[in-house]
């Protein structure tokens, strides 16, 4: 029997924080066993706000060690960039002309640029197009993403309904979206959604020294030391939960309620379970991230398998618009 297939993307955009972590690539990973699975550097995304040649490049990279280092397996499942298969954006373009402006205009990515005064710039309005594309074009059953995505995953499911609707309702699969509730949105340093776009992150592969520096910056109340403290629901118990135990969390819960520990050191109780699930992964980020030649092999590797079941999908679509086959394929 072939193995279900699961897709997601991460842009490049700056460092990856323990909320990329958490709410994506880790739930992500779990999916290894059970599903054939498809992970993309989204470059072409990224270009909505990120125009430092440089930099994307680099961080392309970042992402593609950290998939990695974090336990993808590529010789099970493919790791490629978006970019790659540059296909996608004619993909997009088949969408585009079933997608009404009306509908993108209720995206929370453009709306959210519009009320932060952004650049709204073409590519973040059609965003979701490019997203839904990157998707429907691979076929995958699931789409693992943090909660945030949600509305993407659905703008993609209506936009292969539109598209089936007029040209045949077996042309393109409609997949879900897996979203883990229990991850839900991870807290940042301040206490709001940990995002680059605030400035309040944990960097995933920053030194010990940094990465123990933001821990200790968490806001807290500011309970003196000897009076008892609440765990569960603060920015602490959060981040806690998903790297200890569930006794680690307990004993650490009580100790607090019995008062006599300050938040200090339940600070540094979290940043050393941080560090027993990171300190290997970051070893191994360091060691793949300088051999560029061999992380240029698994992307290609990658690229030709995701060709390979994105260039008959695609195929079909053009038939079923009524387009001759592509010239060069
Ligand atoms: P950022 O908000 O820092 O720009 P991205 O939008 O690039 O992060 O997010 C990449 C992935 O990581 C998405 O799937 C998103 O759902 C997930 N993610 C980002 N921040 C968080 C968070 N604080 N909690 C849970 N998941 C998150
Ligand atoms: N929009 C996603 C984000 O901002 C990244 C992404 C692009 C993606 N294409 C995708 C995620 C396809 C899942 C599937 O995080």
């Amino acid at each position: 029997m072939t193995k279900k297939r699961a897709l997601t993307g991460i842009r490049a955009t700056g460092e990856l924080h323990i909320g990329n972590y958490l709410g994506a690539i880790r739930e992500a990973l779990k999916l290894q066993s059970e599903y054939e699975c498809l992970y993309f550097i989204a470059d072409l995304h990224s270009l909505t706000t990120n125009k430092d040649p440089k930099a994307l490049r680099a961080q392309s990279l970042d992402i593609a060690a950290s998939w990695i280092a974090l336990g993808l397996d590529t010789s099970q499942h493919l790791l490629y960039r978006q970019s790659d298969l540059a296909h996608v954006t004619e993909f997009a373009w088949y969408l585009s002309c079933v997608t009404g402006v009306g509908y993108l205009q209720k995206a929370h990515s453009y709306k959210d640029a519009v009320a932060k005064e952004k650049e709204v710039n073409h590519g973040v309005f059609a965003y979701p197009v490019l997203m839904a594309a990157d998707i429907l074009m691979y076929e995958p059953d699931v789409v693992p993403v943090g909660k945030d995505q949600k509305q993407h995953v659905e703008m993609a499911r209506n936009m292969a309904g539109s598209l089936n609707a007029l040209y045949g309702e077996n042309l393109l699969k409609i997949p879900e979206s897996l979203i883990n509730e229990q991850v839900m949105i991870i807290p940042g340093l301040d206490g709001r959604k940990m995002s680059k776009s605030y400035d309040n992150t944990i960097p995933l592969f920053a030194s010990p020294k940094a990465v123990r520096k933001k821990v200790m910056s968490l806001v807290t109340d500011s309970t003196p030391l000897e009076e008892p403290k609440k765990l569960d629901g603060t920015s602490v118990g959060e981040l806690f939960q998903h790297f200890a135990s569930t006794d680690e969390y307990q004993d650490l819960k009580e100790r607090l309620a019995a008062g006599g520990l300050g938040w200090g050191h339940a600070k540094d109780e979290l940043y050393q379970a941080m560090e027993g699930v990171l300190a290997e992964p970051r070893k191994t980020f360091e060691n793949i991230r300088g051999d560029e030649n061999m992380l240029g092999k698994i992307l290609s590797a990658g690229r030709e398998r995701a060709l390979a079941i994105s260039g008959p999908i695609l195929e079909k679509v053009r038939s079923a618009v009524g387009l001759p086959p592509s010239p060069t394929r």
